[in-house]
């Protein structure tokens, strides 16, 4: 199964493809947590991502194709591509080297959810730096506020969750990745999934709908 998720900052697409690679065993890769790391780490390719995440824009396309490239290398199987591709070049590079690959795009997810549900769950996003790991002060919070369940280290907020750098994000999200909907549904690939609803339910959603995709193929 070879899969990118769609939608707005916020809706869930880092949760989802956790869920997915934990339940199927696809590679996961997010392109938001990459950059990140890279940030951390000081790397050039962070030095240069920097001053686009911390203003809410993208990564200009040259340099986000180049990592994917890189990240598909290490993949032989399924993937789930989370926050990538983000605009029209990124989806028709990804197409060429799948292509170049043999082994085609399966599916775009694209999550559906309103405006203030998104500015409601990035506001009480808590996130673990080290493994992307996300929580919800809200809908689901770790057992022991601001610490990780898992490794039991500190969540920290992400400095692009602070409201005006989310609403540029939203409209960014709206010019340049929202005609990937149209891209994908012209190319026959387009599956729509309602993302209000509890995690376990907008899993068992996707799950449905690409195990219908998948026996159509
Ligand atoms: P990125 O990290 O990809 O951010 P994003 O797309 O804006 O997505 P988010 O991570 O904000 O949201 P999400 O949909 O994953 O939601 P989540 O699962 O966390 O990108 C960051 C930046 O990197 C970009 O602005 C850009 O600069 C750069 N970048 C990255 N990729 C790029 C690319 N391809 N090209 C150029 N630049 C790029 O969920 C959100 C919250 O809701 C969490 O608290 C979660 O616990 C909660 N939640 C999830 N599901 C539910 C549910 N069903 N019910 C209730 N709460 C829920």
């Amino acid at each position: 199964m070879r899969v990118v998720f769609l939608g707005p900052p916020g809706a869930g697409k880092g949760t989802q493809a956790r869920l997915l690679h934990e339940r199927f065993g696809l590679a996961q890769i997010s392109t938001g947590d990459i950059l990140r790391e890279n940030l951390a780490r000081g790397t050039e390719l962070g030095k240069q991502a920097e001053g686009y995440m911390q203003r809410g824009q993208l990564v200009p396309d040259d340099l986000v194709i180049k990592m994917i490239e890189q990240e598909l290398r290490r993949v032989s199987g399924g993937f789930v591509m989370d926050g990538f591709p983000r605009t029209v070049p990124q989806a028709e590079a990804l197409d060429a080297l799948l292509t170049r690959r043999g082994t085609p795009l399966g599916a775009a997810v694209l999550f559906k959810i309103d405006r203030p549900s998104l500015v409601a769950r990035l506001s009480a996003r808590w996130t673990n730096p080290r493994t992307g790991r996300t929580y919800n002060a809200l809908t689901n919070p770790p057992k022991v506020a601001g610490i990780d369940d898992e490794d039991g280290g500190e969540l920290i907020q992400r400095e692009d969750d602070r409201s005006e750098t989310v609403e540029k994000r939203l409209e960014v999200y709206e010019r340049q990745t929202r005609p990937l909907v149209s891209y994908y549904r012209k190319a026959g690939k387009l599956v729509e999934i309602e993302a209000i609803a509890s995690m376990h339910d907008v899993a068992e959603r996707i799950a449905a709908a690409l195990g219908r995709e998948h026996a159509r193929q």
